[in-house]
């Protein structure tokens, strides 16, 4: 693994523990049954009882045990031991029938041997990619014939303006922006703690006609993208939530996409 994702890695593994405490993630109100999983993420998949279901970038699971909850026999990936571990003793505790693999995205093909009905992943999870043809390909090679990929991701649109501190809309990165980004910031999105130390993270940009040719040269079939006004969370500080539970522009609230869909088959 190279120095860029061993950076990103040891932050992950960093996040975990403060990721667990937050209400962001709620893990108290998700043991006492709730969903982590939007409308979004769920919505075009209908009924995934008794299917395989491989979720890509789970971080501590509480997706991947939300879908084995709607039914699914689902595994979760993450190359954050932490992560993983977590998800396991969650599983544990919970009685929900979920496997968690720890691996690398790229690695995943030398340590699961298995084809799902589903390969599913969402919010937050192209950016920690170096090579978005290799994740195409990982995406691929885990589909049945005839089995769909979902991805639920923020639009790369509005990942030009993402900055903590703005009062207005601002462009502070390039749409097409080539090679990776080094940050070097506090915390995270899903906590006030600024005593962290592993801060270093390394991130990818990708245009969203890169990430359809990316499915397509894998040799998937694109049947739906879709670009939406809402966002999962707060993504700048002046969003406001409406009644959805998802966070829109204050005035104009349809004026820019914060959120893609695709989905896509690998043909029989
Ligand atoms: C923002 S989370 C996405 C998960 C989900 N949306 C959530 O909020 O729980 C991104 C995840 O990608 C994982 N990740 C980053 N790079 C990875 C890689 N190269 N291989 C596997 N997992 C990776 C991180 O450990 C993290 O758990």
């Amino acid at each position: 693994m190279d120095d860029k994702l061993k950076a990103n890695r040891e932050n992950w593994d960093e996040r975990v523990p403060l990721h667990a405490a937050s209400s962001f993630y709620d893990v108290e109100g998700f043991k006492a049954g709730r969903m982590t999983l939007d409308s979004l993420e769920t919505g075009e998949l209908g009924d995934v009882t008794g299917k395989t279901l491989l979720h890509l970038q789970c971080h501590f699971g509480l997706g991947t045990l939300s879908w084995a909850r709607l039914g699914a026999i689902a595994t979760g990936m993450d190359f954050s031991a932490k992560g993983i571990a977590l998800a396991r003793k969650l599983a544990e505790e919970l009685n929900l029938p979920a496997k968690f693999i720890c691996s690398d995205l790229y690695d995943l093909p030398n340590q699961l041997d298995e084809r799902f009905d589903i390969v599913f992943t969402s919010y937050g999870v192209l950016t920690w990619l170096p090579d978005l043809k290799g994740w195409a390909r990982v995406v691929a090679r885990f589909l049945k014939p005839g089995g769909t990929f979902f991805i639920a991701e923020i639009h790369p649109f509005a990942m030009t303006l993402l900055d903590e501190e703005v009062t207005e809309l601002r462009f502070h990165y390039p749409y097409f922006q080539k090679g990776s980004m080094r940050f070097d910031d506090l915390g995270s999105y899903a906590t006030e703690r600024t005593d962290t130390r592993n801060n270093t993270t390394y991130e990818w940009m990708y245009p969203l006609g890169e990430v359809v040719t990316a499915l397509i040269e894998a040799g998937l079939r694109v049947e739906t993208l879709r670009e939406f006004p809402q966002c999962c969370y707060q993504m700048l500080p002046f969003m406001v939530q409406g009644e959805d539970g998802f966070w829109y522009l204050p005035e104009n609230r349809d004026a820019l996409p914060f959120t893609f869909t695709i989905k896509a088959t690998l043909p029989e």
